[in-house]
């Protein structure tokens, strides 16, 4: 086995400082990458800690943690300055969604090249709320040329993008059919997609993500139109009002600026409730359940005027998902693994809008707008020759299809170990068939597979990490990359101490170091998440 020498421990912050291990650990090793202690490059103006950091601003992001809570994340941005308060605001996940990455979409606000303050769609109503109330200390404050750590955020993406890159200058591709993965018995409704590229010309590589306008369900427009007792073809927009809830404006969470009209519009203790919501409070303990819909039944008297009903309303903004196939396989084509959202609440049926929207509302030859969003370091590796460890539970498993299905196309030699997760091994064990064929191939080096809900216990891909955790090391130790793809809240985080633990135990290193050895990875590209 090739073992590998633990690197030196270098510490920066005092055993006595007020922190907890992990949280020494981890700064330092943050503060040795920021420094570049261990003789590797310093990172990148525009990666996580800016490099010429203005005054107050030492360029850490101890708040950069998905998991955290905003007040936690504001807290400790506490006295730095507005951008990265702003960057605190944002949900952490590096996504994608809004086209930038956190820490680039702070920087455009704050630099004034980008206006739009609702882009964090993981952040929701919480993160637009702070961006609004951060954004009038920007607008108190004089004019400036940008920060010398700004020069590199550029204009907003879309500006300059070239068509279908980027989700301000989407293009058209074909819908070509869907396939439920799921077998009888499951509790799920997950999709394979697939898109042809020919028309639009896209091409992608593995690793990217699809980005999708989907449109809102006829019904539920239909309804809305009804509340505001308004006509279809109510003009709005140069558009009919139908065509306008259809296509341009989120239905979803009920904006502040809606609560905001309904309290300009109504009086008495209907009026000091809107004004609340607009305001964030919950006077009914029922706020989070509030999508454009409940809310005009809460106001049901309530009638605004389609037109300011409109201007209140959010725009739509487009979702993305993993690409799980591979143009150097399939040139042309382009094929999704998409996890449907409904639920319940009261007694009506929600619906996620674009998951529904491909599973449902969409018809073969139908043309979506549609870009591909690169993604922020979620890539095969340069050298096809390095061992590849995949850990994707559910749609996790979406850009390791792609993965696989690219080094088979272009005759990668790297070994491929995936860990693929789900409820049930006899209903959910998307593309079974493909993923058996590629172990007897012997493309698929390894197969590691746990199912949560087959046994009296819950049993998670961690799990079966941690069982396997020698060879696991042993692939590290011969240079491995790992990729993380799947839920960001709970799943990632776990996986992530799965990991620490292993590199502790078989590494034969501290907690301490195995922290920093994992901090490693990352910082040096060989762990990349791809999370939501
Ligand atoms: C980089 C990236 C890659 C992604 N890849 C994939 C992928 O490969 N496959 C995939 O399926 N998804 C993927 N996603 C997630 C995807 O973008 C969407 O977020 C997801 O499909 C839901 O979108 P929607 O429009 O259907 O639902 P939305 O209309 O956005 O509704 C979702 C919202 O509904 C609410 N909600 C959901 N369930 C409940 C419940 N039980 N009770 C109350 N409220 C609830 C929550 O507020 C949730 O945020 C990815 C996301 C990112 C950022
Ligand atoms: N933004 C959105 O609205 C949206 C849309 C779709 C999906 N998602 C989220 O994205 C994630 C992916 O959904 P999915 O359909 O692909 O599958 P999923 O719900 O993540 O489930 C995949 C597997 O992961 C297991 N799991 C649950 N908690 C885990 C943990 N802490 N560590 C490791 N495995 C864990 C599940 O087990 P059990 O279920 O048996 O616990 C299941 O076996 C989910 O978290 C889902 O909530 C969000």
């Amino acid at each position: 086995m090739n073992q590998m020498t633990p690197p030196p421990r270098i510490e920066i912050i005092p055993a006595n400082a007020p922190f907890s291990d992990g949280q020494r650990s981890w700064l330092n090793g943050f503060l040795v990458g920021m420094l570049s202690l261990d003789g590797s490059a310093p990172l990148a103006p525009g990666q996580n800690g800016a490099v010429l950091a203005p005054a107050g601003d030492d360029g850490e992001a101890p708040w950069h943690d998905q998991t955290m809570a905003i007040s936690d994340r504001m807290k400790l941005a506490e006295g730095r300055p507005l951008r990265r308060r702003m960057m605190a605001a944002m949900a952490q996940q590096d996504c994608g969604q809004c086209g930038y990455n956190c820490n680039d979409y702070s920087d455009a606000i704050a630099n004034r090249t980008e206006p739009r303050l609702n882009l964090c769609v993981p952040g929701g109503k919480e993160t637009a709320r702070m961006l609004k109330a951060l954004h009038e200390e920007l607008e108190k404050a004089p004019v400036t040329s940008p920060s010398p750590s700004l020069a590199t955020v550029e204009a907003a993406p879309g500006i300059t993008a070239k068509p279908g890159r980027s989700r301000d200058n989407p293009v058209p591709a074909t819908f070509v059919s869907r396939r439920l993965l799921n077998k009888k018995g499951s509790e799920k409704e997950t999709w394979h997609i697939d898109f042809d590229l020919t028309g639009c010309g896209l091409d992608y590589v593995v690793g990217d993500s699809f980005g999708i306008f989907a449109r809102n369900e006829v019904g539920l427009v239909d309804q809305i139109i009804a509340m505001l007792g308004a006509s279809h073809t109510t003009e709005v927009r140069g558009k009919t009002l139908r065509e306008v809830l259809i296509s341009d404006v989120s239905l979803a969470p009920a904006p502040d600026s809606l609560f905001e009209l309904l309290s300009f519009i109504t009086g008495g203790a209907q009026r000091e409730k809107a004004r609340a919501l607009a305001q964030g409070e919950d006077p009914d303990g029922d706020a989070a359940a509030l999508d454009v819909m409940a809310a005009l039944q809460k106001f049901s008297g309530v009638r605004p005027h389609p037109e300011a009903f409109v201007e209140a309303l959010e725009p739509l903004q487009p979702r993305l998902y993993s690409i799980s196939s591979s143009h150097n396989a399939t040139p042309g084509k382009l094929s999704l693994t998409v996890d449907c959202v409904r639920y319940v609440v009261g007694k009506r049926k929600r619906l996620g809008l674009a998951s529904t929207f491909l599973a449902e509302r969409i018809n073969p030859g139908d043309e979506v707008k549609v870009y591909v969003q690169k993604p922020h370091g979620f890539a095969l590796p340069k050298d096809p020759k390095t061992p590849i460890i995949m850990i994707g539970p559910g749609t996790g498993v979406a850009p390791f299809r792609a993965f696989l299905l690219d080094r088979k196309a272009t005759g990668a030699p790297g070994k491929n170990w995936l860990f693929f997760g789900h409820q049930r091994s006899d209903c959910d064990f998307f593309y079974s068939d493909e993923l058996n064929a590629m172990k007897t191939s012997g493309l698929l080096t390894r197969m590691s597979l746990a199912w949560s809900r087959d046994g009296d216990k819950k049993f998670y891909v961690q799990d079966r990490m941690r069982e396997v955790g020698r060879e696991l090391w042993n692939w590290l130790a011969e240079g491995a990359n790992v990729y993380v793809c799947g839920d960001a809240k709970r799943m990632a985080k776990d996986v992530e101490r799965a990991l620490v633990d292993i590199v502790a135990q078989f590494g034969a290193r501290t907690t301490d170091e195995a922290v920093l050895f994992v901090g490693e990875l990352k910082k040096k590209g060989r762990l990349q998440q791809d999370v939501y």
